[in-house]
């Protein structure tokens, strides 16, 4: 019977004839073998007689072959472990040539590693991701479940633009080299696959509120697409979100479902795998001590989830955040590249003055000018300002981004118009309006976003498995 090492390794059961099977991540002296099977980062330690084993056997067991041990499994005489695996049997189930393998057992740098990616899982610190990335998704299904929300697949390829912003992945069947014109001249999408021009979605948005309509409380997890040319450590074309929409719920309600979210999500992955914090924990406090002091976090990556766990997050208005950055003395001192002023969107620079250096904590900024927010958030009393709000965390930015939506259809129909967003198209959306329209709310959790906070990886390219970005879409 195979058993997984994360198993064996709690020493419960000693003295037992077990089978494992993995990766040879190093043999040394013909005799010890560190055994690791992706459970956990931590190996099992499995020993060779190598007088009575195949020499042609022996001669096999190199870097990352995949090999099943049948033997003894033993309290541990060496320090370090506590069992460890006298192994009867070897067999070899996949040979990997240790000179040509790109993957040595050393460190490297985590951008030759991306450019290994199909290999990279195989490393300590992509074994931790993607554990608490898994977990992440099992905690955000599990907190909504226990809520009674309802999980609804949004459609990946969609004729809208959810967020207005022209960012969209054309689907299309039509022959590139021989488009189809109408007598305009321009592109004939009624002879293309759905007979009219469509997109990979950019958000589940707005199918989530006509769901919301009627099973009051639900929320998306699928992946979105987005084709603004951003190289930078946290923007993907392609990543997953997840859109809980609540009627009833007004913008305090969202920010506390946002909020009890994050914690609980967080919680749940750090009691899952303790291990994989302590290790992502220690290797970003390494990989602080290279930066020159003035340039490092002020926490550790555990000190700062447990206190985002324990404090309540700040919650202001744009107009006070925007009041703030003027007082700063970052902006009296000129430091930030941007301008600050009443309606401008803030720039990265101005989210993480309010949020590292100011308020030390994450931040729910809420009421953002109009003009620099979707066509479907609610619009407030002032004429200016709309129900928006942003989370911002620690060393992230913007982790999600929500609002309550205008639920009255003749303040929805001016605006879109206003935005140049067709109304007769988008006649669905607007008959939720017409046919017991209600007050409701709703926002997007960047999932990658979240996998970077709790990890402490300071690329999100490094948080999925394999990052769609500008001029790369490799494996
Ligand atoms: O702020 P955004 O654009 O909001 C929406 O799409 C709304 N429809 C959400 C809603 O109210 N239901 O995106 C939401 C979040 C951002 O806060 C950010 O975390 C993440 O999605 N995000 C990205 N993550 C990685 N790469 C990108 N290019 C991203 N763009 C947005
Ligand atoms: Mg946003």
């Amino acid at each position: 019977m195979r058993i997984e090492i994360a198993e064996l390794l709690k020493g419960e059961k000693t003295d037992i004839e077990i089978t494992v099977m993995g990766w040879v991540r190093t043999f040394r002296n013909n005799q010890f073998i560190a055994l690791n099977d992706g459970s956990t980062n931590h190996n099992l330690q499995v020993v060779v007689d190598f007088n009575a084993m195949d020499e042609t056997i022996l001669k096999r067991i190199t870097t990352s072959a995949c090999i099943s041990v049948s033997g003894k499994l033993i309290k541990s005489q060496g320090k370090g472990q506590t069992v460890e695996l006298v192994a009867d049997t070897v067999e070899i189930l996949g040979d990997s040539d240790a000179e040509k393998y790109p993957l040595q057992p050393k460190k490297h740098s985590l951008e030759f590693l991306r450019e290994i990616a199909h290999l990279r899982f195989r490393t300590n610190t992509f074994g931790s991701v993607f554990r608490l990335r898994n977990a992440l998704i099992f905690g955000i299904h599990k907190f909504f479940q226990e809520q009674n929300f309802l999980n609804i697949h949004s459609p990946i390829i969609s004729a809208s633009d959810a967020e207005g912003a022209g960012e969209m992945f054309r689907v299309t069947t039509l022959d590139l080299n021989k488009l189809p014109k109408t007598e305009q001249g321009d592109t004939d999408f009624s002879q293309d696959f759905f007979g009219r021009s469509s997109n990979l979605t950019v958000s589940g948005q707005l199918e989530a509120e006509l769901a919301a309509m009627a099973f009051t409380k639900v929320y998306t997890f699928g992946p979105t697409f987005r084709a603004e040319n951003s190289n930078t450590a946290r923007h993907l074309a392609e990543f997953w979100m997840i859109e809980p929409e609540v009627a009833f719920n007004d913008l305090k309600d969202n920010a506390d479902l946002a909020e009890d979210m994050l914690k609980y999500v967080i919680r749940y992955a750090m009691e899952k795998h303790p291990d994989d914090i302590d290790f992502l924990d220690a290797r970003l406090a390494e990989e602080e001590k290279q930066k020159p002091t003035n340039e490092r976090a002020e926490f550790g990556l555990k000190e700062k989830l447990n206190f985002m766990l324990e404090n309540n997050f700040e919650r202001v208005t744009y107009t006070e955040a925007i009041e703030i950055l003027l007082q700063s003395p970052a902006y009296k001192k000129k430091k930030f590249q941007y301008e600050v002023n009443w309606g401008i969107d803030m720039q990265s620079e101005h989210e993480r003055y309010l949020v590292e250096k100011h308020f030390k904590k994450p931040v729910i900024v809420t009421d953002y000018p109009k003009d620099i927010k979707a066509f479907y958030m609610r619009q407030n009393e002032d004429g200016k300002t709309v129900a928006a709000m942003d989370i911002l965390a620690p060393g992230i930015g913007e982790i999600i981004g929500g609002s309550q939506r205008e639920e009255r259809l003749d303040k929805l129909e001016q605006r879109m118009q206003e935005m140049h967003i067709p109304t007769e198209e988008m006649y669905w959306y607007l008959d939720t309006r017409r046919f017991g329209t209600c007050k409701h709310a709703g926002f997007g959790l960047g999932f990658e976003r979240l996998v970077q906070f709790v990890t402490g990886m300071g690329n999100i390219r490094d948080v999925i498995p394999f990052p769609r970005t500008p001029k790369n879409c490799e494996f």
